[in-house]
């Protein structure tokens, strides 16, 4: 499949057939999460795979009772780590000594001012970028999701203290979304989207 395919067939699935998914499926979903971009290489994303069934009754129940969390064979716990931006400085050398990134020498410094900034913020400071860093690997999982054809939907309607509290998840993780993954058991129309002139313009 290719990958406008794979984006033109997803759809937001909340009915699963019971069937479980293998370890080799898993692994696969977490390749695809592990090879996404991340600023700085940072890697911030940390994956908890939740199959048993208390503990989804308990994430169900921390998302306002959005059934489908209990119901889907694995939620994926999609958090990022607000302690990885300590890794900035090495992580912006590494990027630089490989020749990764094209920067002339003052701009070397900018990015290494930057990375000094990261690595020192506080916690609460790194929650947007980790934000955006971890939203890429979980919509990474949901592509190879429809590959393999698996269903998923993204869930951010959820108390973050509630669900770090039923995994007992430490204080530098942040959760980004809850992710219901199973075999669909049913096929949603495709959802109105605005048409391309409406939402990009060419200078
Ligand atoms: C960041 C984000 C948060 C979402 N949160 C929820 C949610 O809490 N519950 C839910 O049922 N759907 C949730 N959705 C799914 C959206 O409702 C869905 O993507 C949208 O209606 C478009 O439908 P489609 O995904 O089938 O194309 C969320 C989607 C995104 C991207």
């Amino acid at each position: 499949m290719d990958v406008l395919e794979a984006i033109r067939k997803r759809r937001s699935i909340r009915r699963f057939k019971k069937t479980p998914l293998s370890e080799g499926v898993i692994e696969t979903l977490m390749e695809a999460a592990r090879l996404a971009p991340s600023g700085s290489n940072i890697q911030p994303w940390r994956f908890v795979i939740v199959k048993d069934e208390r503990l989804k009754a308990r994430l169900c129940r921390a998302a306002f009772s959005q059934k489908f969390l209990r119901e889907a064979p694995v939620v994926m716990v999609c958090c990022g780590d607000l302690l990885s931006w300590k890794a900035a400085k090495g992580r912006s050398e590494e990027l630089i000594s490989r020749g990764d990134i094209h920067l002339n020498r003052e701009s070397e410094e900018a990015l290494m001012k930057r990375a000094e900034g990261a690595s020192s913020a506080e916690m609460h400071e790194r929650v947007p970028t980790s934000m955006l860093n971890v939203a890429i690997a979980v919509e990474h999982i949901v592509l190879e999701a429809v590959e393999l054809g698996l269903g998923s939907c993204w869930v951010r309607l959820f108390d973050e203290e509630k669900v770090k509290q039923a995994l007992g998840l430490p204080n530098n993780l942040c959760v980004v979304a809850l992710l219901p993954l199973g075999i669909p058991d049913e096929e949603p129309e495709a959802g109105p989207r605005l048409p391309i002139h409406t939402i990009s313009s060419i200078l």
